[in-house]
């Protein structure tokens, strides 16, 4: 018995793995394994040698049965640790990336502009896309037979028989939001419209749909010299350099007196450089708020004044992304998506820089 004890506790110790174990297992204390058949061999002896016997082949077989169920666990410990090492991962790795889309270029830049604009204490206006021509024209001092209508290339809306609203219009400018948002806050009012306008034009530079922003500040004492500075100033951030302007005094019906502006700009090899050079880009229109359109907008024109402009933020994404045809922006193409798109988590901040 004290051969047979060595033995197994010996091998037991020395198994590498849970087959052997079990191989040793069924040599030992399976149904045929030496110590059953030491056991089996108790019935032949006489009572005195199976009471000194019985309980010791009985305590064999549980100290094998508990070294089997030791080594057991030993071995699945190690198997365990083993794992463990292989299988490590180091969490504090950074991730790896896995772009599932990216950000088009106009939503970056509606960004990147209301950003800028919000620092300077403007905050968001909204307004319809599908537009009340009252808001769209007679509002913003555009009234019925204006030639302004005829050159916007509108798009009017199909009007069911026995319907007697006014007409709609696709929203040929983000001017409406102007007296939308005089009519909702009053005066003072500082605030910028970023949306969608709709016109029907269709080349490299055209789109019947295309984005603009608004810009509109009413106080006592707003001049045209408030309006040059926040332009100016909005360019030099957004463009990332100082970048001169131009002011040409043009005409909107809904400004008095308006300018168009063009930034500074080089044309070199076929590429528009802004913030450096001697050429100029129109970029914007612009003025100081017609006292027709601030009367519309609900508030006293004798009392208030201010300046109003309008820019393409299309227009914007490609000068400073150096995108070349603007109907690209609207075919949903992925790989221009993919080459012109934004990172999802870089959300543009002015503290982090645009
Ligand atoms: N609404 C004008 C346009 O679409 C731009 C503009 C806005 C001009 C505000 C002056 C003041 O061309």
């Amino acid at each position: 018995m004290d051969d047979l004890r060595q033995k197994y506790l010996t091998a037991i110790g020395d198994a590498a793995d849970e087959t052997v174990l079990e191989d040793l297992r069924v040599a030992a204390v399976g149904k045929k394994g030496e110590v059953s058949l030491k056991m089996r061999e108790l019935g032949k002896m006489t009572p005195e040698e199976r009471q000194v016997a019985g309980p010791k082949l009985n305590a064999l077989k549980d100290e094998i049965n508990a070294a089997l169920a030791a080594k057991k666990e030993a071995l699945a410990d190690t198997a365990l640790d083993e794992r463990l090492k292989s299988e490590w991962l180091d969490v504090t790795l950074p991730g790896q990336p896995r772009r599932q889309g990216t950000i088009h270029p106009v939503s970056q830049v509606t960004e990147e502009v209301t950003a800028i604009l919000a620092d300077m204490g403007f905050s968001v206006a909204e307004g319809p896309q599908i537009e009340d021509d009252w808001f769209n024209f007679d509002a913003l001092n555009i009234p019925d037979h204006h030639p302004a209508r005829g050159e916007m290339d509108t798009f009017y809306m199909h009007r069911d028989e026995g319907d007697n609203r006014l007409p709609h219009v696709l929203r040929t400018h983000t001017s409406p939001v102007q007296i939308r948002a005089m009519q909702k806050h009053g005066a003072p009012i500082r605030v910028i419209a970023p949306g969608r306008v709709y016109r029907a034009d269709y080349d490299q530079t055209h789109t019947p749909m295309f984005h603009q922003v608004e810009g509109l500040a009413i106080d006592r004492d707003i001049s045209m010299a408030n309006l040059k500075w926040v332009l100016e100033e909005f360019f030099s951030v957004f463009f990332g350099t100082s970048v001169k302007t131009r002011f040409r005094a043009s005409h909107f019906p809904f400004t008095e007196p308006s300018a168009e502006v063009d930034i500074q700009c080089s044309w070199e090899g076929g590429t528009v450089k802004v913030g450096e050079g001697e050429g100029w880009l129109e970029v914007l229109g612009s003025g100081m708020v017609h006292p027709n359109v601030i009367r519309a907008g609900g508030i006293d024109p004798d009392d208030w004044q201010g300046f109003a402009f309008g820019m393409g933020i299309d227009r914007m994404a490609m000068l400073k992304y150096g995108i070349p045809d603007l109907r690209a922006f609207f075919d949903s193409d992925l790989r221009w998506l993919r080459h012109y798109g934004f990172s999802a988590l870089s959300v543009p901040t002015l503290h982090g820089g645009l």
